[in-house]
């Protein structure tokens, strides 16, 4: 066994062999089983000494292009991102339009984006974690749930099953791209896998309840509530997935930030808040206990992708002043409205009448409640007057301190589900 006490000294034991049986043991070059006499050379990287290992002309092949790799491939790329400079110095990093070498991790600038990693990174759960036994009997009796409840829980995961794909597929085929800053792009990369898991985990409900697989995920086309949903977000997407888009002019940064707004702020921002709020409520009640978990698990992660999205945004609107103008803020908080609004006529969809101690006013209320918070966030006004939330349970769920982002306080209170301690 490795053991770092003893890394640097000779290996003394002389492993236990047996003759080799198979081509493979003769073949494989390692392990002298006799301890040399005398200090050997060190043996250089590429060694050109001859050996007396047989191969074929693919080997052969393979080296003689290695032999001759053109080190200077591929760097054209690389020169333009370095213009002048090699090792990249913190100032010239930028989220949008930088020009620096977007290899170099470090130093950083953003710490609040490394942070978000390293808080999303200890957080890591699998669906296959959660025991869904109560919820495959209930949902199989007859008489376990109500219509309305059986609704609002198949009506979530049609929802929720390919919004996560949406967000996704917005993450590595568009947004990636264009967020030229490494620690960003590291947190988008570890949120691109929590969108996985998440997509994974509705599947896994779906699935695990026995219900039509066909109907559920085809509800993003067919039922008009989702379907409004899940188009209002793609055409942000549709703009700027395009391999020729670029930033750069007003105009197409403007597209880029509209982009980060549609999606941090409303797809995952203010979307999936009706759709929380009823399946835990129905956890909170003891029904459809592991759904509510898988949701739970899911919710925290989703605040985080939140929070990381206003950091973005409000860190482009720090570097680009010019961008946050009159009229790009009217056009955010419409934006934020007409979520808003999508949002509610979802909930009434879902809710013709009072179930789980909620209804769809109630619901409305909530979601003004969430959209104050989206405008404020961005550093807009308000827009509904009066409203108070009416589910203080949720911000004890989601704790509303730990939500905060970046420009409010630092977050330093996520911690530590899954990470390992050496102490
Ligand atoms: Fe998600
Ligand atoms: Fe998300």
């Amino acid at each position: 066994m490795l053991n770092w006490d003893e890394y640097g000294k000779e290996e003394t034991t002389i492993p236990v062999t047996s003759e080799p049986k198979t081509e493979a043991e003769v073949i494989t070059p390692t392990a002298s089983v006799e301890k040399p006499e005398a200090p050997q050379p060190a043996v250089s990287a590429v060694s050109t000494e001859p050996s007396n290992i047989g191969e074929g002309s693919r080997a052969e092949a393979a080296r003689k292009a290695v032999n001759n790799l053109d080190e200077t491939a591929g760097n054209e790329e690389l020169d333009e991102m370095m213009a002048n400079a090699g090792r990249v110095q913190v100032d010239q990093k930028m989220m949008i339009n930088c020009k620096a070498d977007l290899n170099q991790l470090v130093p950083f600038k953003y710490d609040w984006a490394w942070q978000k990693y390293l808080d999303g990174s200890a957080n890591h759960w699998m669906p296959q974690e959660i025991n869904m036994t109560n919820d495959i009997v209930l949902w199989k009796s007859e008489d376990g749930l109500t219509e309305d409840e059986r609704v609002i829980v198949k009506r979530n995961l049609g929802f929720f099953s390919t919004a996560d794909s949406l967000v996704a597929n917005n993450l590595v085929l568009a947004l990636y791209r264009l967020i030229t800053n490494p620690e960003c792009r590291q947190y988008i990369l570890r949120q691109s896998l929590e969108e996985a898991i998440h997509t994974h985990a509705y599947q896994y409900c779906i699935e695990s309840l026995g219900m039509d697989e066909g109907e559920i995920f085809n509800m993003y086309r067919e039922v008009p509530c989702v379907a409004r949903k899940a188009s209002w977000g793609l055409k942000y997407t549709q703009e700027i997935s395009d391999p020729d888009f670029k930033t750069g002019t007003v105009e197409t940064d403007k597209q880029l930030l509209k982009n980060l707004i549609a999606f941090y702020c409303v797809l995952e921002g203010i979307f999936f808040y009706c759709g929380f709020t009823q399946i835990l409520s129905m956890g909170r009640r003891n029904k459809m206990t592991g759904t509510a978990e898988q949701f739970q698990y899911i919710l925290r992660d989703e605040s985080m992708h939140v929070n990381f999205g206003i950091d973005v945004i409000n860190q482009i609107k720090i570097e680009n002043p010019h961008l946050w103008d009159d009229q790009m803020k009217a056009d955010a908080a419409q934006m934020i409205l007409e979520g808003t609004e999508l949002e509610i006529q979802y909930a009434r969809d879902t809710m013709p009448r009072g179930v789980l101690g909620m209804n769809a006013s109630m619901m409305e209320e909530y979601l003004k409640f969430i959209a104050n918070r989206r405008l404020t966030q961005l550093g807009l006004d308000e827009e509904f007057t009066g409203v108070s939330n009416p589910f203080p349970w949720m911000s004890e769920i989601i704790d509303l301190r730990k939500e905060k982002n970046f420009f409010e306080t630092r977050v330093t209170e996520y911690q530590v589900g899954g990470a390992l301690n050496w102490e």
